[in-house]
């Protein structure tokens, strides 16, 4: 895919630029957990400003709902970001203003105005219709920066042309939200291995009982349909699941937790893939060609549950294939677990990258290209 680069941006000296980047990081009490999507952009940023153009990002933060949250200010973010690269401006979330969302073009307007150029590289964030993804392109001379080119690359090389096999991990609460994805996967992977909420509905679909477990019985038609099919899915075998009276991250509420076959009782909860799954999943990932990972196996918040995840992290980071972590929940278990390093690129996408992955473009760079 062709899009314009920072190099094309012509005498951009004394000039000012206006890059939107996807500073949505984690914050807790006003500190910043996971800083990956500050890094990613300083390449772009520090580019920009040794060209010698005037510097400003702009970024949302959250869903603040009824404009300006205090919560959801970029304070600890633009403090963040000078420490690491002084001189840049940093604009207040953009979210506060509704015409973001609604993509109106008079903010579009009050957004480019001023500026010189536009840079976008907001991969997390370019699968949004926002005003600050696809307007400014329309008004400025425009280029994706280096992060947003970096994850078009290496996701299209995945779409394209894989090392074989290629093993795809899906997890995540939902499948509704991923048929579209798995749908696409199933053209190009060798093999699905599904675990998370998602795969319990698939589990129902084959008959097993789930008990308390997350099920969309709207999707089991959707489920049964990919499964008789003879697509290549991998189900779990067998499951961590929690008894009456516990609760999902809280040890201390009581509630027993057992190693169970695919079968949950009534009252109980599958809450993980059991160890048995784990091996099973890890043998098929170490010796995969490309390694596609999102979204985690259990709810790995809880420690009582975190064993799939883990283990799946494990297996992606050792495997002898280029390895790809797709952003939010699997990402950040990726850091938790201390992997992240050895992973050949972790995305700072996660609708992002599946929303790529599925469609082979996104509107962010749509956008860019029909105003090249
Ligand atoms: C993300 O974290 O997925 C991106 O920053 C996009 O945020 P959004 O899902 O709130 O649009
Ligand atoms: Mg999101």
């Amino acid at each position: 895919m062709k899009i314009p680069q920072l190099e094309d941006l012509q005498d951009i000296s004394g000039r000012n630029v206006l890059v939107r980047c996807d500073f949505n990081v984690p914050l807790a009490a006003g500190s910043i957990k996971d800083d990956l999507r500050i890094r990613s952009a300083l390449p772009t940023l520090q580019f920009l400003t040794e060209a010698g153009a005037k510097v400003t990002a702009c970024s949302h933060l959250g869903r603040p709902m009824d404009g300006p949250d205090p919560a959801l200010m970029l304070d600890p973010v633009r403090e963040y970001l000078d420490s690491l690269l002084p001189g840049v401006t940093l604009l207040e979330n953009l979210r506060f203003e509704p015409g973001e969302v609604t993509n109106d073009p008079a903010f579009i307007q009050r957004l480019v105005t001023g500026h010189d150029a536009f840079v976008n590289d907001a991969f997390g964030a370019s699968h949004r219709e926002h005003a600050s993804v696809v307007g400014p392109p329309e008004y400025l001379p425009s280029a994706a920066g280096r992060l947003l080119a970096r994850e078009v690359q290496v996701l299209s090389s995945l779409r394209e042309s894989p090392r074989r096999p290629f093993v795809a991990v899906l997890g995540g609460a939902k499948v509704s939200d991923k048929l579209g994805v798995i749908e696409s996967l199933l053209d190009v992977v060798d093999e699905l291995l599904v675990g998370g909420g998602m795969c319990f509905t698939f589990l129902a679909a084959r008959g097993a009982y789930v008990g308390e477990s997350l099920l969309e019985t709207d999707f089991l038609e959707n489920c049964s349909q990919l499964l008789d099919s003879g697509a290549p899915i991998r189900l779990p075998t067998d499951l961590t699941i929690l008894g009456p009276g516990g609760r999902i991250g809280d040890p201390s509420s009581g509630g027993e937790v057992r190693q169970a076959g695919t079968s949950v009782p009534d009252g109980w909860m599958g809450l993980d893939i059991g160890p048995g799954t784990a091996a099973d999943f890890s043998e098929r990932i170490h010796s995969a060609g490309t390694v596609l990972w999102n979204g985690p196996m259990g709810v790995f918040e809880d420690p009582r549950f975190a064993a799939g995840t883990r283990t799946v992290a494990q297996a992606v980071a050792e495997s002898r294939g280029f390895t790809v972590v797709g952003g939010g929940d699997s990402a950040a278990a990726t850091r938790q677990f201390g992997f992240a390093k050895q992973m050949d690129h972790v995305s700072t996408g996660g609708g992002a990258a599946l929303e790529f992955f599925e469609y082979g473009d996104l509107p962010g760079l749509a956008a860019l290209r029909r105003n090249s």
